[in-house]
């Protein structure tokens, strides 16, 4: 199989370090387009490095597209002249759908993926959406490569992205900073700020896999931390007091119609 990735950053890189790693492509197969040359050294070992798309994209059987949605514009035609029936090509950016895809690029063959920040360590969760167009071959194909970056999810419904997005595309910011503002917390309560750190990371580590492990419910946790009366009681009746809930659902409700917005 020969790949072809379109802006390696944060993703890109990490779907050229996982394709390797996994020996899913060979590196004279792998082709990866920067704009900053600089960047050569860091990518070389995984494959092929250009600074421009070129001919060696349209020999691709897959083509990613791993720019920010607002550089889109920018690679859109340049690519669009090298795309033959054949390739599928799998955009990873938020909000551009489908439909703009086939229509800017002049191609039927195309999926939507949404990924998120733990890919970067073959620990993500990938949904992704595909064009009415892609044969069975493709789709597993697609999925065997985003499989190598976590776990993949094909969805029925392109519209499913946006509470996608809002879940599990941003939710590692949500979690990032509920840890960071624990730690924050811990040191204003007198804890030295490694001893604190150190508290809340495990805590979380800890908490997640009591979770996969115990067979019970996020709320019979819960109830099984809590004692009447005691700490944590206290501690969750100001979170709802405050109503931590229903502004941690009204904020992933923002950002599911934000994503919304973008694909407009
Ligand atoms: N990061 C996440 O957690 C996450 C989650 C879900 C989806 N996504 C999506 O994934 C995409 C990439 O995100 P990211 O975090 O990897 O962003 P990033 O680190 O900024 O990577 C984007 C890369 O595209 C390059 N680029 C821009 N224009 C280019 C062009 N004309 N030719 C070649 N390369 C070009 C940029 O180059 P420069 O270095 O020169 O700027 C940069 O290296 C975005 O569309 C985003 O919506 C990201």
């Amino acid at each position: 199989m020969k790949i072809s990735i379109i802006g390696c950053g944060n993703m890109g890189t990490a779907y050229a370090r996982s394709f390797r790693k996994y020996g899913l492509v060979q590196a004279e197969d792998l082709c990866m387009v920067i704009r900053n040359p600089e960047r050569r050294s860091q990518l070389e070992r995984f494959g092929q490095v250009l600074t421009s798309i070129g001919p060696e994209v349209q020999a691709s059987d897959l083509v990613i597209i791993g720019v920010k949605p607002q550089d889109f514009a920018s690679i859109a035609p340049a690519l669009a002249t090298r795309l033959s029936p054949d390739q599928v090509v799998l955009s990873i950016m938020a909000g551009i759908t489908l439909a703009h895809l086939k229509e800017a690029l002049g191609h039927a063959n195309v999926v939507r993926a949404m990924p998120n920040a733990p890919a970067q360590i073959g620990m993500g969760i990938t949904a992704y959406a595909t064009g009415a167009e892609l044969n069975m071959r493709q789709t597993l194909m697609v999925e065997q490569l985003l499989n190598c970056t976590g776990r993949a999810i094909h969805l029925g419904d392109e519209a499913l992205l946006d509470p996608v997005t809002a879940l599990s595309g941003s939710g590692p910011a949500y979690f990032f900073e509920i840890v960071r503002t624990m730690i924050e917390k811990g040191i204003e309560l007198g804890l030295p700020a490694h001893v604190s750190s150190a508290l809340v990371k495990q805590t979380m580590l800890g908490s997640f896999h009591l979770m996969e492990h115990a067979d019970r419910s996020p709320e019979e946790l819960i109830k099984a931390v809590m004692s009447k009366g005691g700490t944590t009681e206290a501690a969750f009746r100001v979170m709802q007091e405050e109503d931590l809930a229903g502004t941690l659902g009204r904020a992933i409700g923002a950002a599911s119609v934000r994503a919304g917005e973008l694909g407009r």
